[in-house]
């Protein structure tokens, strides 16, 4: 595994491995890796002949600096878990090498960054769309893969990459979970062991949730989802909203559409986590 740090390595390292006719594949990260992410690593080498990881913690999509500054920073560890996977090159650069100037674009995605993490996060899609059309121009990958646990950003990223006319195909990796079926993510980590322990009921209750469609219609569901988890003393939900798979704006009913998927977003303390399930894909 190659490690570099300046985009001009990165660049002529990538265009040697392009000349020599091999595909490029690039999973973004932001480190504090776990198997969630070595999903991503291992599908990109199945899929392309050389697996480009980037480790960055991108201020611009961060609204809360506290956030930010908190933000796991595992380099090492990172290093040590890719060190045995498909990973052929991991970028790990500096703001300045990504930002070597101010990058002020504004983003127009319409209704699709307005709701859910959009709408209580603001400015998020926009600094996930800058570092990442940032980090289509250096890579210039044929594939690149986004996780599914992050529904709203793949979708901001398919319609980016439209904006923008690259020509990368975007490819969708399903979500890791724990054994006792919590989505994996870094943020786990600051969860107490209570915390940890109550947090199962977030995919428990999505799950049983999905049981529930041919009995229940959407209002229902969301009814019965808002207060199993408000019905924990240790748990509160910010949002859960059961919205079209494309579009991301709320369903009223199931036949609505033909992609329908529930996302939700929970707090333990101050801990935010998100999941979400696609009730039907047709
Ligand atoms: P980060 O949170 O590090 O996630 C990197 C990638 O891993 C994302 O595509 C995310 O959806 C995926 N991922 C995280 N947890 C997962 C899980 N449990 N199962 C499957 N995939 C999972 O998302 C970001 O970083 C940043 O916004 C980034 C795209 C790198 C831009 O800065």
């Amino acid at each position: 595994m190659n490690i570099v740090t300046n985009s001009e390595e990165l660049k002529s390292l990538i265009s040697a491995h392009k000349d020599s006719g091999q595909k490029i594949g690039f999973v973004p990260t932001m480190g504090a890796l776990h198997k969630g992410h070595l999903s991503l690593v291992e599908t990109a080498g199945q899929c392309t002949d050389v697996v480009v990881v980037s480790i960055f913690v991108n201020p611009n999509q961060f609204n809360n600096q506290e956030d930010l500054l908190n933000y796991p920073r595992t380099i090492d560890h990172d290093k040590a878990l890719l060190s045995s996977t498909a990973c052929t090159i991991l970028y790990h650069p500096t703001v300045e090498d990504v930002y070597p100037q101010e990058d002020n674009r504004v983003f127009d995605f319409g209704m699709l960054d307005k709701v859910m993490e959009g709408k209580f996060r603001p400015g998020h899609f926009n600094g996930v769309a800058q570092v990442v059309s940032r980090f289509f121009d250096l890579v210039q990958p044929h594939k690149a893969f986004f996780g599914e646990k992050d529904f709203q950003q793949l979708a901001v990223i398919k319609a980016m990459t439209k904006m923008l006319n690259y020509e990368i195909e975007i490819v969708p990796v399903k979500i890791v979970r724990e054994k006792d079926g919590l989505a994996m993510s870094s943020r786990n980590e600051r969860l107490s062991e209570e915390q940890r322990r109550e947090s199962v009921l977030i995919s428990k209750t999505l799950f049983e949730s999905k049981q529930q469609m041919d009995t229940k219609n959407i209002k229902e569901v969301i009814n019965f989802v808002v207060d199993k988890i408000n019905s924990s003393a240790l748990l509160n939900i910010e949002y859960f909203n059961i919205v079209d798979g494309d579009t991301l704006q709320p369903v009223d009913d199931w036949n609505e559409s033909e992609y329908i998927v529930g996302c939700i977003a929970v707090f333990a303390d101050k801990v935010r986590l998100i999941d979400n399930l696609i009730y039907k894909n047709f």
